[in-house]
């Protein structure tokens, strides 16, 4: 059988199929939704929609049989040239559908694999899809070895995809070796670099694709950087530097947007991009409040976090897009759900002023700000704190020097009683503390829910 392919992803119908299975919770109540974006972030165009519900899915096609058929009918009077599943196939079930059907068939990863292939600019995130999408396609080289017969550019065919028939089975497994251990290389480069960087302390955001993460960095470093209204924009970690209000310089990093349904491969190949997440000192979780399904995609985040490892990280969620709210009863309940959460708006401002105090906050947790006093001879002092904390500033006076320096309580402890060396708390005034009446309004739900006052503060 010929599979008809249109050369070219932006000229791609594509024909969108969800199976909704029993055991599926709430999320599945609009899952064409997000995957119509997803699709026009890969290029293509939207031209027809089927969904079934099934209590299991058919071994064979997914979808059952009769539905198959309907499909066959709609797409092709659509002239759909690919059809998209949201579900996740198995290699045998695309190859039957696409005998059936006569045209490409991509799951729901795939689509997402295709979508990353196409943003990655960096060496670092183009090794990561590499890696990615050969592992998924890996068992699917029978597939496309045996029953498509013209192969041309187009989606799901990025990346090495448009290769796959020129490597054999061995040499993909070769590369996916290579690549793996690029991949580490890089990755302990960057634990080692990240680690290195103890002397400010780090705040990474992290978020569901398009939870507005970018526009929060800019709106908080006053930089210019890429938000735009598509998934995935931001697909390399950028760091930049905040002087966050109240205390200091800290380094604030923005990464690639989460999804529900991850893919593994890719969880897995971006372990190194997700570096600064991990060892951050503080996550800020930004979500779409604005998106009606707000709370799914807060649980999607926590599992991918999960499946990070770095579920344990001190977090503080950011409902961001209030100003595009339309129903105050959805603020409401998602505060109602986090009452610890933030409410911002990244492009009006609002609420800025609260998120950075609930940052000050949030670090000051977990340390103490000191003046140590001692010899100015002291070297090995003034060593150790640069090394464990934060050195503010330094005083001289004759042969004794005064640090204001932050340092995690762990670390003071062994200073505690050494000769010639006093320990003392900084005086509260020296350094601006978050207003605690500011911080409660900002922070209580029902203050924002009935007035909106604490919110109408622009940065
Ligand atoms: P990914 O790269 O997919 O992870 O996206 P992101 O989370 O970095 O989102 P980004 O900042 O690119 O914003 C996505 C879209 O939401 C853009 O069109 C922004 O202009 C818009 N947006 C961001 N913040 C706000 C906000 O506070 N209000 C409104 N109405 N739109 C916003």
């Amino acid at each position: 059988m010929e599979i008809n392919r249109t050369s070219g992803t932006a000229g791609e119908r594509a024909f969108l199929v969800s199976v909704l299975l029993d055991e599926q919770g709430s999320y599945q109540a609009d899952p064409l939704e997000e995957l119509a974006d997803l699709t026009e972030s890969a290029g293509a165009t939207v031209v027809g929609r089927l969904t079934q519900r099934r209590q299991t899915p058919d071994k064979t096609t997914y979808l059952g049989s009769g539905k198959v058929g309907e499909l066959k009918l709609q797409a092709e009077a659509e002239d759909a040239d690919v059809v998209v599943f949201d579900n996740n196939l198995s290699p045998a079930q695309i190859r039957n559908l696409e005998k059936v059907l006569g045209i490409k068939v991509l799951d729901r990863t795939e689509l997402i694999l295709d979508i990353f292939a196409g943003r990655a600019k960096t060496h670092e995130a183009r090794l990561a899809v590499e890696l990615a999408q050969l592992e998924y396609s890996l068992p699917r080289l029978k597939r496309m070895w045996t029953h498509l017969s013209r192969i041309k550019m187009g989606i799901g065919m990025r990346g090495p995809g448009e290769k796959q028939l020129e490597v054999d089975k061995r040499l993909a497994e070769k590369k996916i070796y290579d690549l793996r251990m690029e991949l580490a290389g890089i990755e302990r480069r960057k634990e080692r670099q990240v680690a290195t960087r103890s002397d400010r302390k780090t705040v990474s955001l992290c978020g569901y694709t398009n939870a507005g993460k970018s526009t929060l960095m800019n709106r908080l470093t006053g930089s210019d950087e890429y938000a735009k209204d598509q998934l995935f924009a931001t697909l390399d970690t950028r760091t930049r530097r905040w002087q966050l209000p109240g205390w200091g310089p800290v380094l604030l990093s923005d990464t690639v947007g989460f999804i529900r349904d991850l893919p593994h491969q890719l969880v897995a190949g971006f372990k190194a991009t997700l570096e600064e997440t991990r060892q951050a000192d503080l996550l800020l979780h930004v979500a779409d409040a604005s998106n009606p399904h707000a709370q799914e995609q807060i649980s999607a985040v926590y599992k991918v976090l999960e499946e990070l490892g770095i579920h344990a990280k001190d977090t503080l969620l950011v409902l961001n897009k209030v100003d595009a709210v339309q129903d105050r009863g959805t603020l409401d309940r998602l505060l109602g759900l986090y009452p610890n959460a933030v409410p911002v708006s990244a492009r009006s401002g609002l609420g800025i002023p609260q998120l950075a105090r609930a940052v000050s906050d949030a670090l000051s947790r977990n340390f103490r700000d000191v003046e140590v006093e001692t010899s100015v001879a002291n070297g090995k002092l003034m060593a150790y704190l640069s090394a464990h904390g934060e050195v503010l500033s330094r005083q001289f006076h004759d042969e004794r020097v005064v640090i204001h320096c932050r340092l995690a309580q762990e670390h003071l402890g062994p200073l505690e009683g050494e000769t010639g060396v006093t320990i003392r708390p900084y005086k509260v005034g020296d350094h601006a503390a978050p207003e605690a009446s500011a911080l409660d309004a900002a922070l209580n739900p029902h203050a924002a829910a009935v007035d909106g006052v604490n919110l109408a503060e622009t940065a």
